[in-house]
């Protein structure tokens, strides 16, 4: 069946401006960016891939060896190209890009930052699955993870924009940032 018709969102002022969405691991950044993409009409882009392909190496492989620095400048470097591009992208940032101030720093007044926020209640059921592939997650408790996440949250919340998930499902989550976005642009709802 034919999909429903669906109409544009005016962006407004964020129309020319990269989206980059922030957030700690597992919340959905990549899954909700690549809808997200699809409904505003552009290009999306997820940074641990793009690290990942011009490293030519596994995030495990990168942190197990010592390399998460290499990781952490390699995110920077190419962010800035990301931004130099001057393309609409929708940005799935990695959990840890937004913790660096430097990158905030480059990100400010250059890009449209979301914060996809969920209650470390609502996010840890979900993290056990990750653990494999996400090298902070493997091999510590679940305290020092809800530290790391504690922490992290501060430089979240210094996102443009935070947009508390719901609990239900990535179809909820994408029209929750939506229609968050949405209010944002236009506060008085009038298009
Ligand atoms: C990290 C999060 C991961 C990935 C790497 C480090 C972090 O991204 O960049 O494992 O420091 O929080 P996701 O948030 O997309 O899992």
């Amino acid at each position: 069946m034919a999909s429903p018709v669906q109409t544009p969102i005016d962006l407004g002022l964020l129309a020319e401006r990269p989206i980059a969405l922030c957030g700690f691991m597992g919340v959905g950044k990549s899954t909700v960016g690549m809808r997200l993409a699809r409904r505003f009409e552009r290009p999306f882009v997820d940074l641990d891939q793009l690290v990942i392909e011009r490293l030519g190496r596994s995030i495990p492989e990168l942190f197990n060896r010592g390399d998460e620095n290499l990781f952490r400048s390699t995110e920077i470097v190419i962010v800035n190209e990301l931004l130099d591009e001057q393309l609409p992208y929708v940005i799935s940032l990695g959990g840890g890009t937004y913790d660096n101030a430097d990158t905030r720093k480059m990100l400010r007044g250059r890009a449209f930052v979301v914060h996809l926020d969920q209650s470390w209640e609502a996010l840890y059921p979900a993290l056990n699955r990750l653990r494999e592939n996400r090298p902070l997650l493997s091999g510590r408790t679940n305290d020092d993870i809800k530290s790391l996440y504690e922490r992290r949250r501060e430089s979240y919340l210094l996102a443009d924009l935070t947009v508390s998930m719901p609990r239900s499902g990535v179809v909820q989550a994408t029209r929750a940032v939506i229609s968050a976005i949405s209010a944002h642009v236009n506060p008085i709802g009038i298009n």
